[in-house]
């Protein structure tokens, strides 16, 4: 598969993304994580200082440097058992991008799965959240609690609410989306792609719930 997984923060994107590539054994890249990664650089360039601000206020990073970081990353486009983009694309011209980079590569997106949840539950899934200090691992406050509070169960290191998880940055999260993110939807329905998935439920029910629409779709 070579899917892209959309939806608003918090909806359970890097949920989904990580148990659909334990399953179809594809790749998992999240642009989200790509540059979490790089909040510990001491001496991050100009263009990741900028892009780091943006995201700690909520905003979308340029799309400049999305684009940049896919291209260096295109070995996991190339991954014979697939990938799935988890949050990525977010603009029009990330969408376009991406279609001429793949089609460089002689290969095309699957489909393009959008989770769908009401707001009310996206705050609760965004306000439990707990993020590894040290593994990254997610972990939600009653949804999925690790088994000793505040400790990672996988590598035993802190546990912490993302820096963008505070009630003012996640309504510029949400306004993002809905302006920037939300028209791809008919982009990809224009083109045959779209798949509409409901994400309430355990995150073992959605994944079912993702694959089973996926057969039906192919
Ligand atoms: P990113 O990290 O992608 O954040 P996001 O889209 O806001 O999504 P989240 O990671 O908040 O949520 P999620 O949908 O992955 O949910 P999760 O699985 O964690 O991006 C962060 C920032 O980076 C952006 O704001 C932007 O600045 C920048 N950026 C990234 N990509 C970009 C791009 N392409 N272009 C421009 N800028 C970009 O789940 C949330 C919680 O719910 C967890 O606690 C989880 O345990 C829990 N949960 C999950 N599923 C369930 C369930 N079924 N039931 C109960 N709880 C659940
Ligand atoms: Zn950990």
């Amino acid at each position: 598969y070579r899917l892209a997984l959309l939806g608003p923060p918090g909806v359970g994107k890097g949920t989904q993304a990580k148990l659909l590539c334990a399953r179809i054994g594809a790749c998992h890249l999240s642009t989200g994580d790509l540059f979490r990664a790089n909040q510990c650089i001491q001496d991050p360039s100009s263009a990741m200082a900028a892009a780091l601000d943006a995201m700690g206020r909520g905003e979308l990073v340029s799309d400049e440097l999305v684009i940049s970081m896919l291209r260096e990353r295109s070995n996991c486009l190339r991954c014979g058992g697939g990938f799935v983009l988890d949050g990525i694309p977010r603009t029009l011209a990330q969408a376009e991008s991406i279609e001429g980079t793949l089609r460089e590569l002689g290969v095309d997106l699957n489909a393009v799965v959008s989770y769908e949840l009401p707001l009310k539950e996206i705050v609760d899934r965004l306000g439990g959240r707990r993020t590894c200090v040290s593994c990254n691992a997610v972990y939600h406050a009653t949804a999925n609690p690790p088994e000793f509070e505040g400790t990672c169960d996988h590598c035993g290191a802190e546990l912490v609410q993302r820096d963008d998880d505070q009630p003012e940055t996640i309504r510029v999260r949400m306004q993002a989306y809905t302006e920037a993110t939300q028209p791809l939807l008919q982009f990809y329905a224009g083109r045959g792609r779209l798949i509409r998935i409901e994400a309430h439920g355990r995150p073992e029910k959605i994944v079912e719930r993702t694959l089973d629409a996926l057969q039906n779709h192919l």
